[in-house]
């Protein structure tokens, strides 16, 4: 009985290290699991980045904004579009990522991405832009309805955001991330947001893209 009782302590005691570590150290615990997936050939392919880019028509010397940029898989092609006279903002609450893509820019000499570590409510964008990005990320976010609302003060006039996302029907996702999109339609709608673009070539995510003709305000 007492071999029994020690051992359970033993046992508790790892648990229970092993959870701090992995509190203390969570950034870099999902940043190696985002490293290892964001940027699988497969998702990449049904992402089809190039047509994604395309298809928001950014203009030379635009101010971007990626938010949940994870590895910078969107955030890179996007700086190419804005081009040397433009800004990329690649926002995350992981400052791992950041840094990762921090130094792949550097590699790469793409000078014209920024990273912002933001907060889990607010991107903290230092300057209005004139498209906020989302792939993936806006499920991440908690109490959606009053964030998208909020974005309006980082737009410019007629300033636009677009979001990438699975829907309400996801095998990927845990249901309580998970909406759908009349649901983000509604959302949008009650912020004053137009909708400007709808498209499903993106595997099985929805990509929309909204305007703000009234921001920013
Ligand atoms: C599934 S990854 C998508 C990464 C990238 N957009 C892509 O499609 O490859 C989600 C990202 O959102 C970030 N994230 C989670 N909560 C966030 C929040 N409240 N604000 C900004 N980013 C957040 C995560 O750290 C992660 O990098």
């Amino acid at each position: 009985m007492r071999k029994l009782k020690s051992i359970l302590l033993i046992l508790l005691i790892v648990v229970l290290v092993a959870a701090g570590l992995a509190w203390k150290y969570q950034d870099w615990v999902m940043a190696q699991l985002y490293l290892n997936t964001m940027e699988w050939e497969g998702r990449v392919a049904s992402l089809k980045v190039d047509q994604v880019i395309e298809e928001l028509q950014i203009e030379a010397g635009q101010r971007v904004a990626d938010v949940g940029a994870g590895t910078g898989l969107f955030s890179r092609p996007l700086a190419g579009a804005v081009g040397e006279e433009g800004i990329v903002y690649a926002v995350d609450i992981n400052s791992e990522l950041l840094q990762h893509i921090e130094n792949r820019a550097q590699r790469e000499g793409m000078g014209n991405i920024r990273t912002v570590l933001c907060a889990e409510d607010d991107p903290l964008l230092p300057e209005p832009v004139d498209l906020i990005f989302f792939c993936d990320s806006l499920h991440h976010i908690a109490d959606r309805d009053v964030y998208l609302k909020n974005l309006r003060r980082y737009l410019k006039p007629g300033g636009r955001v677009a979001v990438i996302d699975f829907g309400e029907d996801s095998p990927h996702l845990m249901s309580s991330m998970k909406f759908s999109l009349p649901e983000l339609e509604r959302w949008m709608t009650a912020a004053e947001y137009r909708l400007v673009g709808s498209h499903d070539f993106v595997g099985d995510n929805f990509f929309v893209i909204y305007q703000c003709d009234s921001c920013p305000q």
